[in-house]
């Protein structure tokens, strides 16, 4: 422990983190199964519960333009930059409760412990929540943490959701003002850096018998939305040999997807997890269908060589089958690495808590990826149970929370700005 560091008080923020996960988690759009969207009445349930924990935490709290909630901490004096630390709220559909709400409900525990000793630092600590990283209601991922990162991109208030809401529309039912998302805003000057502790979504870090670990970078991701169509017609009297069914094409192409992913030596992951067929009844051959695909890899020229192979795999798919395809890329990030600098410090804190330190890179996508255009980045993994994510199953011990928090405030406690001779 450095010179002047005040040691916590607290047995365990493990215990605090676990109440405050479950309450979160029963803020949903159906209950027993967690879904709570984008601008959604469970949004707003949800914002009101954290704006108040962040305020009890001793920050000022408001929510923002594009609907995330901002807490406030002062440093030795107000109106210093910050260390921002954050996570999303927002989840997918049947989700587990610790993807987003663990990292942010950890960062607001944390103030909370500093303003109980009455601690304050030579700068200002900032927690995000964001409103949108998972893209569910309008396939637009980290809404909110473009919105802060100053890159929003305005052309997505016309996406619709499937019930044909515009985003433009939803946010004004919301109670938020389109034209004033760029008032979400925050520039370099003001952030020393972004930290956010997420859970791992994998097995990596249970394999090595470690409670967290230092991401070493945040692997890229296309996702593409494709239709294709073909021809609506009788299911008894169509012959085969004369059918156009789309969704026996989309079909194919969601094997093809898979055998290409499958068999590629990188690493290369490939997802469809969203389909629909058109018109949608039994004895209808189906004559148009829309599905989505989720493309990774650890290199962004491994990804994009892969991304354009699929695509002219599926086109020579729907070609055979005279089937009309249309596919448009719906989200590109590229890989983002967590900055040198304050990895050591993520380090640090690890190895200060008496944990062996551990690097991995995250497969799955995070508001780091956006947060980049202003500051650096860095990330805190928490061993999940299983490595089991995007499923109700999803789990923390609070033993694993409690490490994870008290690695985020040692880092806190004994953050240092990048310096000069800091590399980049
Ligand atoms: O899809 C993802 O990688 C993340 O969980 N948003
Ligand atoms: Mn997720
Ligand atoms: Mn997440």
């Amino acid at each position: 422990m450095g010179p002047g560091i005040v040691r916590t008080s607290d047995p365990s923020l493990g215990q605090e983190i676990i109440l405050r996960i479950n309450a979160l988690g029963a803020i949903s759009e159906t209950s027993g199964h967690l879904t709570r969207i984008f601008l959604s009445p469970e949004h707003r349930a949800a914002a009101d519960l954290l704006l108040s924990w962040m305020q009890d935490a001793g920050m000022r709290a408001h929510l923002d333009a594009i609907g995330n909630v901002c807490g406030r901490y002062e440093g030795e004096r107000p109106g210093l930059p910050c260390l921002m630390l954050g996570s999303h709220y927002d989840t997918v559909r049947d989700a587990g409760k610790w993807d987003g709400p663990l990292g942010l409900i950890t960062a607001i525990a944390c103030v909370g412990d500093l303003h109980r000793r009455g601690h304050r630092l030579p700068f200002a600590i900032e927690v995000v929540g964001f409103a949108d990283e998972e893209g569910v209601r309008f396939a637009s991922t980290l809404l909110g943490s473009r919105a802060v990162a100053g890159t929003f991109d305005e052309s997505v208030l016309g996406a619709k959701d499937g019930e044909g809401i515009s985003m433009r529309e939803a946010l004004s039912r919301f109670g938020l003002d389109p034209d004033r998302i760029g008032a979400a805003a925050r520039s370099r000057s003001e952030l020393h850096g972004y930290v956010e502790l997420h859970i791992e979504q994998g097995p990596v870090l249970e394999h090595e018998n470690l409670p967290v670990g230092v991401v070493t970078a945040i692997s890229g991701a296309t996702r593409l939305a494709a239709s294709l169509t073909g021809m609506a017609g009788h299911a008894g009297t169509v012959p085969m040999l004369l059918r156009r069914d789309a969704l026996a094409g989309a079909a194919e192409c969601i094997v093809a997807i898979e055998e290409f992913c499958r068999t590629d030596q990188g690493g290369l992951v490939g997802t469809v997890g969203y389909i629909h067929a058109m018109p949608g009844a039994t004895n209808v051959i189906p004559g148009q269908v829309s599905f989505t695909m989720d493309i990774r890899a650890a290199s962004d020229a491994h990804r994009k060589l892969a991304v354009a192979d699929i695509v002219r795999r599926i086109e020579n798919i729907a070609k055979r089958r005279k089937l009309l395809l249309q596919v448009d890329v719906t989200h590109d990030n590229r890989t983002v690495p967590c900055a040198p600098w304050l990895r050591r410090q993520v380090a640090d804190a690890i190895a200060g808590e008496g944990y062996r330190v551990f690097e991995l890179p995250s497969g799955a996508g995070h508001d780091g990826m956006a947060m980049i255009d202003i500051a650096d980045v860095a990330m805190v993994f928490v061993r999940c149970r299983g490595g089991i994510s995007h499923h109700p199953d999803e789990h923390t011990e609070v033993a694993d929370a409690d490490a994870g928090a008290r690695v985020l405030l040692r880092l806190i406690e004994h953050f240092r700005p990048r310096q000069a001779a800091d590399p980049a």
